[in-house]
């Protein structure tokens, strides 16, 4: 059997004929594909705006920028993410607070996040940052009565979920990203990703001010605005207008633009995505089945509606085992994640073990199976098999 990775993207010629097409266009950087890829992504999760940057992690920054992180802020996160959901706030300075998961979605507790701010005076914390892990959607109706009561606003971490949803109160489907509840939300387009355009991110929202600060962010603060200039026409030459060259640098911003011929292969994951999803739910709906009774499974990723699965997580005894007998089986599993508070980076800050039970003991038994639309039903019944084969041999 060939190599099996845990994800991997797939390119059609559709994708190599869109990134072609636009290396043949005026367009490097910056052109009309970006427009309509942000306006595509726009409609495809129900946001009002959306903002293309160059990966994920630009996006959280941008984010925290946006929020107007300082120095000493708090912000609440989950350990169990890629850390860049809590590096983000450390760029600006702030404070990373951890919190714990539930053990049966892997999530971020929204209980001990009350806990902690019910533990604290009003005004210590500022912000919150769920991460839809694997895939799975947070309940960010909830999140976002909580964050009223403090006053905190919500980055949505949905490099996950893409096409994922949750339903809300009134059984109305979410669509992960939408700003219906969140401020801020953001996406990554990383190979094994859902949507992949090399390296890539997107920022959804429906807070329009907060969206202007975005896009000047990503260019270097930069603005091109005669209503919002703040230096004297003098400056621009003394003239009744601004001239066409005229730019103010506002804000101290970055160059986090997403190039042309990346948005068009974006874009043209885009229009795939559904599928994907759908390709997705049937893989994890054959690994939850096969696995459901199994006595050497101790929880694994649920089967629930809304779930766009990243990820496939089993958690399991002997996890070390497990994954070095699937290597020399040739099945590259992986596992998500070492948990954050444990990143010597954090544990400078103080955090130890012992600190979240749940997210240690889920790291201590995860494992992530082969995940990707283009995983064939015959690779992933050798999986499953290799699997039950470690098993039964062990015990
Ligand atoms: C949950 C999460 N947040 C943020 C990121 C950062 O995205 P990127 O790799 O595009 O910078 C990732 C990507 O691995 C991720 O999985």
């Amino acid at each position: 059997m060939k190599a099996i990775p845990y994800g991997r993207q797939n390119i059609t010629e559709e994708d190599i004929k869109a990134v072609v097409e636009t290396l043949r266009s005026n367009y490097l950087t910056q052109g009309p594909k970006i427009a309509e890829f942000e306006e595509a992504f726009a409609n495809y999760v129900g946001s009002k705006f959306a903002v293309a940057v160059a990966n994920g992690t630009a996006s959280l920054h941008l984010c925290a920028l946006a929020l107007g992180i300082k120095k000493g802020d708090k912000v609440i996160t989950t350990p169990i993410t890629f850390a860049a959901s809590a590096n983000c706030i450390r760029y600006c300075g702030g404070e990373v607070v951890f919190s714990d998961i539930n053990p049966q979605t892997y999530l971020l507790d929204i209980n001990k996040v009350r806990s902690l701010l019910e533990s604290a005076p009003k005004g210590t914390y500022k912000g919150i940052i769920p991460v839809d892990f694997a895939g799975r959607a947070n309940d960010l109706e909830a999140f976002r009565s909580l964050a009223d009561e403090y006053d905190l606003w919500i980055i949505e971490d949905s490099c996950h979920s893409p096409g994922g949803s949750f339903k809300n109160s009134k059984n109305t489907t979410q669509s992960c990203g939408n700003g219906n509840y969140a401020d801020l939300a953001i996406f990554s387009f990383h190979p094994v990703k859902h949507i992949a355009s090399g390296e890539g991110g997107m920022i959804t929202t429906n807070d329009e001010s907060l969206y202007h600060k975005l896009l000047q962010l990503r260019t270097h603060g930069i603005l091109k605005d005669n209503d919002l200039y703040t230096n004297s026409i003098e400056l621009a030459g003394g003239l009744e207008v601004y001239p066409g060259w005229y730019m103010e640098m506002q804000n101290l911003g970055y160059n986090y633009r997403l190039t042309d011929f990346q948005a068009a292969l974006g874009l043209s994951q885009l229009s795939r995505a559904n599928e994907g999803i759908e390709e997705r739910r049937y893989i994890a709906a054959n690994y939850f089945n096969a696995f459901k009774d199994a006595s050497f499974i101790k929880g694994q990723s649920k089967i629930i509606e809304g779930h766009a699965y990243h990820l496939y997580v089993i958690e399991v005894e002997d996890r070390l085992g497990l994954y070095n007998y699937l290597r020399s089986k040739n099945i590259f599993s992986q596992i998500h994640y070492i948990p954050c508070h444990l990143m010597p980076y954090y544990k400078q800050f103080g955090w130890k073990e012992g600190d979240f039970p749940y997210a240690e003991n889920y790291y201590k038994h995860c494992i992530s199976l082969p995940m990707y639309p283009t995983l064939k039903a015959e690779e992933q019944a050798y999986v499953i098999n290799e699997i039950n084969t470690f098993y039964i041999e062990k015990y």
